[in-house]
């Protein structure tokens, strides 16, 4: 199975890392197609935990070359920070590929993000103030600059002139400092040399390692419910998290691609601001994030937590394409006498079956939940299905039923190990 899509079901952190890690030991690539550093995977190998932000989680897997696609946004000193940690911790990072196209975050593209939500007062949208949206924003704006611009000086000189006119006003009239244009090129240039033996032609090399019947593995930042288009708007990030992402964020067409693996808690959980219908904010809500360790990897904000979405689950279904699921975190569950699933809302005093396409109506949505029987046995260490207890195996048949999506593979603790696997993915 050459070409495979893993990405976020639900609202982000659902265990994409773990998930590509586990498909990155086999596969020849493993492909970051949008976002930056605000995303946070984490792999955990017997008692090493690695977080990974920027770097595609196959970099963990010595046969596999990680690549960065066009779509993504790098932030270059984060970047040569992640490969110094690896490269301290023993990995070896010398076959990290980059797209010549991929768009560099920059000082004043940092700034704005700050400066902007700042000003957004309550109505900000909890970024990870990395610079994503304003270098994306600078992308579509024509204003963006490539990892190219690095090998022509002048050109990237005239480039960062022309972004900086467009911003100091902005900056100034936000009560930002002013940047130096020559300061920002010094900067920039300063990675010339590192950079150099990693740029490649992305959408060449890809498309020819297809050709040759290798593997190839999309793993995607964020969510289908950050996905600039298809998320809960304006409480999104910046790019295209869903399916479609991965081909325009790599130069790789659609009808490669033969699987869409959507990851999802087996409740959920969001890190920011914006519409959660399920959200637990009592005692339940503390009690997940508690047992789930559910802390940002990267900004380290607690999560919000909720119960599990049918509506959100079907939605993602669709917009993706998917063909399977992998549920992660069910041992996070053990101990509910009863565990609710939400089925539907209630919009307006109506039952509402689906993901409504109007953001005010959304906003509105309250649950509408059915009740499931808990367990209390510890499944950590469970390796086939029917290890779980009865009434864990019929959590996840109802979730599979009224997700209308299958699940693959079902997760049962943070380690590579920990995961009962009904479907091998890449075959
Ligand atoms: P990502 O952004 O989608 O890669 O997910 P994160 O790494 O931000 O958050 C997922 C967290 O859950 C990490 O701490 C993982 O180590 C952990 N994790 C992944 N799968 C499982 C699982 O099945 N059970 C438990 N207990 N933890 C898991
Ligand atoms: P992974 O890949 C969870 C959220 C932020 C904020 C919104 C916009 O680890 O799942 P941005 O900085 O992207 O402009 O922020 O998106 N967000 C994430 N939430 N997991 C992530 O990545 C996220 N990346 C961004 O909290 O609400
Ligand atoms: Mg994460």
């Amino acid at each position: 199975m050459p070409a495979v899509i893993i990405l976020g079901a639900q609202w982000g952190d659902e265990g994409k890392g773990k998930a590509t890690d586990q498909l990155g030991v086999r596969a020849e690539y493993v492909v970051k197609y949008n976002g930056g550093n605000n995303a946070g995977h984490t792999v955990v190998v017997g008692e090493e935990k690695f977080a990974l932000h920027l770097l595609p989680s196959g970099i963990l897997s010595p046969a596999c070359t990680p690549v960065i696609g066009n779509g993504v946004v790098v932030d270059l000193d984060v970047l040569f920070g992640e490969l110094a940690e690896l490269d301290s911790r023993g990995v070896d990072t010398s076959r990290l590929r980059i797209s010549s196209k991929a768009h560099i975050i920059t000082p004043y593209t940092k700034m704005m993000d700050a400066l902007s939500e700042n000003a957004l007062g309550s109505a900000k949208i909890g970024t990870t103030g990395r610079g994503i949206g304003p270098t994306y924003a600078d992308k579509a704006s024509r204003l963006g600059l490539r990892i190219q611009d690095l090998f022509e000086p002048a050109e990237l000189r005239r480039k960062v002139e022309a972004s900086l006119a467009h911003k100091t006003p902005l900056i100034r009239a936000l009560g930002g400092q002013e940047l130096s244009a020559s300061e920002v090129v010094d900067q920039l240039l300063s990675y010339v040399d590192r950079v150099a033996p990693m740029v490649c032609d992305v959408a060449h090399e890809l498309n020819e390692a297809l050709d040759a019947g290798k593997t190839v593995v999309f793993e995607g930042g964020q969510s289908t419910m950050l996905d600039l288009d298809h998320g809960t708007y304006p409480y999104v990030t910046s790019s295209n998290a869903t399916a479609g992402g991965a081909c325009t964020g790599s130069g790789v067409g659609p009808t490669r691609i033969n699987r869409v693996v959507g990851v999802m808690k087996a409740y959920v959980t969001r890190v920011g601001e914006g519409p959660f219908p399920t959200e637990l904010l009592g005692t339940e809500g503390e009690w997940l994030r508690e047992r789930g360790g559910e802390f940002g990897v990267t900004t380290g904000r607690a999560r919000r937590c909720g119960w599990y979405d049918a509506p959100v689950a079907r939605y993602s279904s669709r917009v993706n394409g998917m063909t399977d699921i992998v549920l992660t975190k069910l041992d996070v569950l053990s101990g509910l006498e009863q565990i609710p699933v939400c089925v539907a809302y209630e919009i307006d005093g109506k039952r509402v079956e689906e993901v409504p396409s109007s953001e005010a109506e959304f906003a509105r949505a309250k649950p509408i939940y059915e009740y499931l029987p808990g367990w209390s046995e510890d499944i950590s260490q469970c390796v086939c299905f029917e290890d779980l207890p009865q009434h864990a195996q019929e959590y996840v048949r109802y979730v599979e039923k009224i997700s209308m999506c299958r699940i693959s593979s079902i997760g049962v603790g943070a380690d590579r190990t920990q995961t009962i696997i009904l479907r091998d993915l890449i075959d």
